[in-house]
């Protein structure tokens, strides 16, 4: 009895890694700005950063505002070690999601494959870097990588 009691259950902790509108189009979207990955294979490299640094992932994506702030709440009520987001247009637009992160007690990182504060000014401003522990940006699928490790506390 008392040697069950000290087994604990071996869970690994889970990142959850968001993404938002046109990132489903990697590969084909605007290969000169964004590499020419699908956001399958950046999925499977951060699986596998993240297997390595001892951590599962729960990757996504979707086109609609509603469902990204859906997906942010289930995080708030999970059992999630942290979350990086990368909400593509949204987060230049999106206070809605900006109050979602805001209830979130994990810690998050913005990601972006590009620099947005490099590109058109309408893309100069974040509603989610100033609730970000950190934001990893114009590096494409290395930012992705990059927030992993932050998040395992290993920096790269
Ligand atoms: C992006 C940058 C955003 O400005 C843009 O709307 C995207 C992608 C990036 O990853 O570089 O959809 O978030």
């Amino acid at each position: 009895m008392l040697f069950a009691a000290m087994i604990q259950p071996f869970s690994m902790k889970t990142i959850l890694i968001i993404n938002g509108p046109n990132l489903n189009m990697l590969g084909l979207r605007e290969p000169e700005i964004y590499g020419t990955l699908t956001l399958s294979e950046i999925e499977g490299q951060c699986r596998q950063s993240a297997q390595e640094l001892g951590f599962t992932i729960d990757v996504r994506q979707s086109n609609h505002e509603g469902v990204l702030i859906d997906w942010v709440q289930e995080a708030v009520l999970g059992n999630y070690a942290g979350l990086i987001i990368n909400a593509g247009a949204y987060t230049h637009t999106s206070i809605a999601l900006h109050d979602a992160l805001k209830i979130l007690r994990i810690p998050i990182v913005e990601v972006h494959l590009s620099d947005p504060k490099q590109r058109e000014s309408f893309r100069h401003h974040s509603y989610t870097e100033p609730l970000a522990k950190a934001v990893f940006k114009g590096e494409g699928l290395s930012g992705y990588i990059k927030a992993l490790h932050f998040l395992a506390q290993k920096p790269l």
